[in-house]
């Protein structure tokens, strides 16, 4: 059966939603036409199709009501799409992992300043229990039976932990060539994990035909977008408020749906109007893995649109041949003065062990690509190495062992003797 844009907007059960759930939120609009739309389960505007996302009245927020927060994202709770008594609802509570200075790194590459946000310390070991926290607020106040995702992998692990702390059904859809790891990760806490046989975008085609087709499913990156993605717009104000309340120079950001990149943008734009941080240029980066870059093929062949492409590369967490933000971060790339690269799986390879030796943080293949697209911005001299620079670590690399697996193991194999070592001349 073919499901239109209008059919997959439509109201399920009707639900009575209580008076603040949706915080300062004050309705859902259009990024293409500027329509505008009640809050609820929409994510497709229904003039022209265009995607929706959540504007705000906000009200007057210091920097010390922040700071006297949660520490984790609830501490953002009045510039998000959720209620005022989050904290009271079971969640993961992920948010507010380290900023690192990362000296080592930038002595390498040939940066004056840099940091690295870790993201891989959250509760599932990705950026995705950020914005699975906010999909999850609105999918109970939507009275929602089962939360779901179609997921490159990481999603579905937050998804699967979130669900089963709140008491929510789980179903999560994934591509069957999934890494192992991140299969385990889902399965560990959901029943309901789901192998599809082809790569994401079909996984995803299939998510939108159930989310039209049947009641009270949220499926967080689909039909509960415009909430969901705003939980990436915490990875910006974290980074600007660890850094004293300010903005970085520039920053790089992997790009898979590109949903990420567009927040952490929308959430530095916010804190200038809020008066929290003071205004100035910061370029954004895009970093995609060249087996699935048709973000990068755009901006280097200075296209408006995006090219779909079938995927094929180690990088599977970046694994989006359409992706749904792709304009957006082409826009935002170019009017900061950004640029939008990738590299090579054996250079993602490479930077997972760099960072690694480096500043000892593990990286999976998301964070090796941001990491070795910085490499390779500063190499070709389009990025500039005098300006302070946060590079974005998205998830673990314990996710992603096999990527590494061939690049790294024992120097030696040695008796257990005092000899056998002073002969190994190991240093
Ligand atoms: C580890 C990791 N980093 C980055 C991304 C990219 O996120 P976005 O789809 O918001 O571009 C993903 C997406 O799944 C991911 O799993």
């Amino acid at each position: 059966m073919t499901i239109t844009a209008q059919d997959s907007t439509q109201t399920p059960a009707a639900h009575s939603i209580r008076d603040g759930a949706f915080g300062h939120a004050t309705g859902l609009s259009c990024r293409e036409c500027g329509a505008t739309q009640e809050l609820g389960p929409h994510y497709v505007c229904s003039d022209c199709f265009g995607p929706l996302e959540i504007s705000y009245d906000f009200p007057a927020v210091t920097r010390e009501q922040i700071e006297a927060g949660p520490s984790n994202i609830w501490r953002y709770k009045a510039l998000l799409p959720v209620p005022d008594d989050i904290e009271t609802s079971p969640n993961l509570e992920p948010g507010f992992t380290r900023l690192l200075r990362a000296d080592n790194l930038a002595a390498e590459l040939g940066l004056t300043k840099l940091w690295v946000k870790d993201d891989s310390t959250n509760p599932t070991n990705s950026f995705k229990d950020r914005v699975v926290a906010c999909a999850l607020s609105a999918a109970r106040e939507l009275g929602s039976r089962v939360f779901a995702c179609p997921s490159t992998g990481n999603l579905a692990n937050a998804v699967a932990a979130a669900g089963a702390r709140a008491g929510i059904k789980t179903v999560v859809f994934i591509p069957s060539n999934l890494e192992t790891p991140k299969q385990v990760n889902s399965a560990v806490y959901t029943e309901n994990l789901i192998a599809v046989d082809g790569n994401y975008d079909d996984v995803n085609k299939l998510a939108s035909e159930i989310a039209g087709e049947q009641d009270g499913w949220a499926f967080v990156n689909v039909n509960v977008r415009p909430f969901y993605a705003e939980g990436s717009k915490t990875l910006g104000y974290e980074i600007a408020e660890q850094l004293g309340w300010r903005l970085p120079d520039q920053i790089v950001i992997p790009v898979a749906s590109g949903s990420q990149l567009t927040k952490v943008h929308k959430a530095f734009r916010e804190l200038v109007a809020l008066g929290l941080v003071e205004d100035k240029p910061v370029k954004i980066y895009g970093a995609q893995a060249t087996g699935c870059s048709p973000v990068s093929e755009a901006f280097r062949q200075g296209w408006d649109a995006i090219k779909p492409v079938r995927p094929d590369t180690i990088a599977k967490s970046l694994a989006i041949g359409n992706p749904a933000d792709g304009i957006y971060v082409l826009d935002i790339c170019r009017e900061t003065g950004g640029a939008v690269a990738d590299i090579s799986d054996d250079e993602v390879r490479d930077a997972i062990v760099l960072l690694a030796r480096t500043e000892g943080i593990f990286t999976e293949t998301a964070g090796g690509t941001t990491v070795g697209v910085l490499k390779k911005l500063v190499e070709t001299g389009v990025l500039d190495p005098e300006l302070e620079t946060v590079v974005i670590n998205t998830g673990h690399g314990l996710k992603t062992l096999d990527a590494v697996t061939s690049l790294v193991g024992p120097a030696a194999t040695i008796a257990p003797t005092y000899q056998a070592f002073v002969d190994a001349d190991i240093v």
